[in-house]
């Protein structure tokens, strides 16, 4: 494989019957059949592969082979927004797979290694994923860093309030001019929540192939306020006589409080809809605080986001901004153990030190409180943190303490 970008000899291992090593472009078709199998879906047709053409990034996808490919997994390069607005290198994981008659022997476990290897190499500091089930990915690191709520709101019965800002215009779009516009378009959009990450030309080849094949027609409308464009929404309605018609958004994005009035302005006045469903939205998304009536807007779920791998535990601490008195935390990383020990963590910095720690914890549990989903204080609750020091978990709850809920918005 010489030649692929961003991979040494650490990815060259190989366990006993099985070789580990990157992908060549000429194999990604191979890679994303056997994913799409181990997820129980068939193989891609040539036209849907031709749609999704340019969505794995060359020298992102390993395989693991015993004379013919049994297991895989990718990442995208992006940048990952931290609390307080620093970007840092990422690596967003997934089509993690391996056949079923392969699985169990630890196969994933070595593909995982082979991309940390990786991840060390180019210096990523974090690794974020979403997760097909919720016990696979802590033995290697990951912890829920981001939390969601998906919502429904009854189109029949929901009025706007008196007080809900005046919008600006809505603009539709042909699909094929949306794809071609949205990546500028969310590229100058602020990242208004730590978790948010960028979206690279991949990335937005898999969104394309996605609208494209979906069963009913992706639409898109962006909201122009005084500034010029600030908002964006993606949806489908599915019609099936006699059941209820549903909108169903696939992407909102909006950067001030009259971008977001005025894309539900818009959406609850689309025509023949009687119920609009939302997935994995930020948990504090007001949305039910625009109705007169708050109860039209129902909770459907409310559940873990993303898991992030802080790959870099040293970069990852230094680059988010903290508030309150410093702490010592003693850090446990049993899969990357080089990321083990005490840092000294306050508003003027990270360093390691040798003084004694006041909490103990995984590098799981410190994803967890990294955004601020999770507060120190409730991770002792549940045994997650050791508090070694008396009030050291309320101290952990100022200095990890984030203004707005983190959120990712990017799924892949
Ligand atoms: C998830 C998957 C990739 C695991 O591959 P694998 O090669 O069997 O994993 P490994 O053999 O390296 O397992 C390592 C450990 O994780 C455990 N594990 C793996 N998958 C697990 C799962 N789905 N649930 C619970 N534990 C799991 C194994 O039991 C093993 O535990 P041990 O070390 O205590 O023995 C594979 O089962 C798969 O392809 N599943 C379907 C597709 C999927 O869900 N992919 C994830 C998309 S996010």
């Amino acid at each position: 494989m010489d030649g692929l970008p961003g991979f040494g000899q650490a990815i060259m291992r190989s366990m006993s019957e099985y070789e580990i090593r990157t992908l060549d472009p000429a194999e990604h078709r191979a890679a994303a059949d056997l994913f799409r199998g181990t997820l129980h879906l068939k193989d891609l047709t040539d036209e849907e592969a031709e749609r999704g053409r340019g969505s794995y990034q060359p020298g992102r996808s390993i395989g693991a082979f015993d004379g013919e490919l049994v297991g895989t997994l990718r990442s995208l390069d992006a940048e990952l927004t931290v609390p307080g607005g620093r970007r840092v290198p990422l690596a967003g994981v997934t089509s993690v797979g391996v056949r079923s008659d392969r699985t169990r022997r630890g196969l994933m476990t070595e593909l995982m290694r082979a991309q940390f290897a990786d991840f060390a190499e180019r210096g990523v500091v974090a690794a974020t994923l979403y997760a097909s089930e919720g016990l696979i990915y802590s033995r290697f690191g990951y912890g829920i860093s981001t939390l969601s709520k998906s919502y429904s709101i009854n189109t029949r019965r929901a009025q706007l309030h008196d007080g809900v800002p005046a919008s600006g215009e809505i603009t539709r779009l042909p699909l094929e001019t949306a794809l071609e516009q949205l990546p500028k378009l969310y590229e100058a959009m602020p990242h208004t929540r730590a978790g948010m990450m960028t979206r690279t030309s991949y990335w937005w080849a898999g969104f394309g192939q996605m609208c494209r094949q979906s069963d009913d027609p992706m639409i898109t409308v962006v909201h122009r306020g005084e500034d010029g464009p600030d908002g964006f929404a993606v949806y489908s309605v599915r019609r099936r006589w006699p059941d209820p018609a549903v909108l169903s958004i696939e992407a909102l994005e909006y950067t001030n409080p009259g971008a977001f009035a005025g894309l539900w302005r818009y959406l609850l006045g689309v025509d023949l809809v009687d119920e609009i469903r939302t997935l994995f939205r930020p948990v504090d998304e007001p949305a039910e605080l625009l109705l007169t009536d708050p109860r039209q807007c129902t909770v459907t779920r409310y559940e873990e986001e993303c898991w992030t791998r802080l790959v870099d535990v040293e970069a990852a601490l230094a680059a988010r901004t903290y508030t309150g008195p410093p702490l010592v935390l003693e850090v446990v990383d049993a899969f990357l153990p080089a990321n083990s020990g005490r840092y000294r963590i306050g508003e003027d910095g990270v360093a390691r030190t040798d003084e004694p720690a006041a909490l103990r914890l995984d590098v799981v549990a410190l994803a967890m409180l990294y955004f601020g989903a999770r507060q120190a204080s409730a991770l002792a609750t549940a045994g997650r943190v050791e508090v070694l020091e008396p009030g050291a978990a309320e101290a952990a709850d100022l200095l990890f303490s984030t203004r707005v809920a983190a959120w990712c918005g990017t799924f892949f």
